[in-house]
């Protein structure tokens, strides 16, 4: 396998992990890739390795730049094995490299691969590698404590590690290779599943750059930023305030079709007040993809019907999934059908009040089959959310 000359000395070569379709729950309908970089001044430099079974593809893409037992240094921007799996075998071949990484890195390499010849370096250290002095920057929390970027200011090139990737297994390498959109959706998924949590971190390492001439932002997962900087920090920007679009999200699912007769009256009546309305089952949308419609999404709305007193574990499981991710300024509504008793439109209510979640309207629920009235009740309750929406009173 060859590697890709990005610039002059900064070579990509990570591996491409073209049938990933399942990355610890994220399902990764595209792939992804690995990036691993190398830098060969008068010392070398690999920035991050890839997952351990991918480590021979990797190899192959150094081996055709340089003999690997030159390599001086191997940076770890992140612990998570998919960057630092193959760090062992690489010190096996490149017995000289030192493991240049984070304090909180070295605590947690050391958890996985034991004691290693590390090198720690904290923010505003810089290393020396010839005509480069790199720089470090501690990103702690995007997205694990660890996590941190390396700067070369003489090829104004940021490898922020997990900041800015997506989940793409392409040939392309950089972001005017292929169309923006789906680099952009790719992105905003990666945030919303895996950053959305630490928005006021993000704040705080986009702070940390901000005064960094950029000219490429090399990412571990997917394409390398090049032509659309702007764009990306712009998107970083909206995602880490939490700034959201005049838009609602219906979420639900239903054993026997009532609930969702009352989630397609509820979008009748958004749709009537002029809001964009996504509409999503959770037995048929992964809810990594549901995910993606929340981060920009004002109004989440999530009907459930009652089982055993509670709602339907599809429900139960999304919502789990939303309250770690922690998305800030929405409103809720929770609305749904039971036959005898409370559970799962209080429930979903419930999980809306631990969210913090904006609740102007009470939930909405109804005994078995929803009749006319109910329906048109629901529409006009989404008619007045929508209302309330397009006010400045709601967020
Ligand atoms: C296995 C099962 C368990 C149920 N448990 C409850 C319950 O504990 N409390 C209740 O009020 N209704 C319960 N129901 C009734 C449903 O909530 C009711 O049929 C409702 O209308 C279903 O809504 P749906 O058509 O959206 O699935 C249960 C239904 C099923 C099939």
């Amino acid at each position: 396998m060859k590697h890709r000359e990005l610039k002059p000395e900064i070579f990509w070569v990570g591996a491409i992990d073209w049938n990933l379709r399942n990355f610890h729950g994220y399902e990764t309908r595209r792939g992804s890739t690995y990036n691993a970089y190398l830098v060969v001044d008068e010392k070398v430099v690999l920035i991050d390795t890839v997952k351990e079974h991918f480590f021979p593809e990797m190899l192959s893409r150094i081996k055709s730049v340089i003999d690997p037992q030159k390599i001086d240094y191997i940076i770890s921007g992140h612990v998570e094995m998919d960057h630092s799996g193959s760090l062992p075998a690489m010190l096996k071949l490149a017995p000289r490299a030192k493991i240049i990484t984070s304090p909180a890195g070295e605590r947690g390499l050391k958890k996985h691969f034991g004691e290693l010849p590390y090198q720690v370096v904290k923010t505003g250290d810089t290393l020396n590698i010839g005509k480069r002095n790199l720089q470090f920057v501690e990103i702690p929390m995007v997205h694990w404590p660890d996590s941190m970027v390396t700067y070369s200011p003489q090829d104004r090139v940021l490898f922020p590690n997990d900041a800015f990737g997506q989940h793409i297994a392409s040939f392309e390498r950089f972001d005017g290779q292929m169309p923006l959109n789906i680099i952009t959706e790719e992105a905003a998924k990666y945030y919303a599943n895996i950053v959305l949590r630490y928005g006021s971190q993000v704040e705080k390492a986009l702070n940390a750059v901000s005064s960094l001439e950029i000219e490429m932002i090399a990412p571990s997962h997917g394409i390398i930023w090049k032509t659309h900087i702007e764009k990306i920090l712009k998107l970083y920007w909206k995602w880490a305030k939490y700034e959201t679009e005049l838009r609602a999200l219906i979420a639900y699912d239903t054993m026997w079709g009532s609930t969702e007769k009352l989630a397609f009256a509820l979008y009748e009546g958004l749709e009537q007040a002029g809001i964009p309305t996504t509409l999503r089952k959770l037995s048929t949308t992964h809810i990594t993809d549901v995910m993606t419609d929340v981060l920009e999404s004002r109004l989440i709305a999530i009907g459930s019907p009652t089982i055993n007193q509670d709602m339907l574990p599809t429900v139960g499981g999304f919502l789990t999934y939303l309250r770690g991710l922690a998305p800030r300024k929405r409103t809720g509504f929770a609305f749904g059908s039971y036959g005898w008793g409370k559970g799962g439109p209080e429930r979903v209510e419930e999980m809306f009040k631990e969210m913090k979640f904006n609740l102007p309207v009470a939930l909405f629920k109804v005994q078995y089959l929803p009749t006319d009235d109910d329906l048109e009740n629901m529409r006009q309750v989404g008619e007045k959310l929508g209302t309330l929406l397009q006010s400045t009173s709601i967020s």
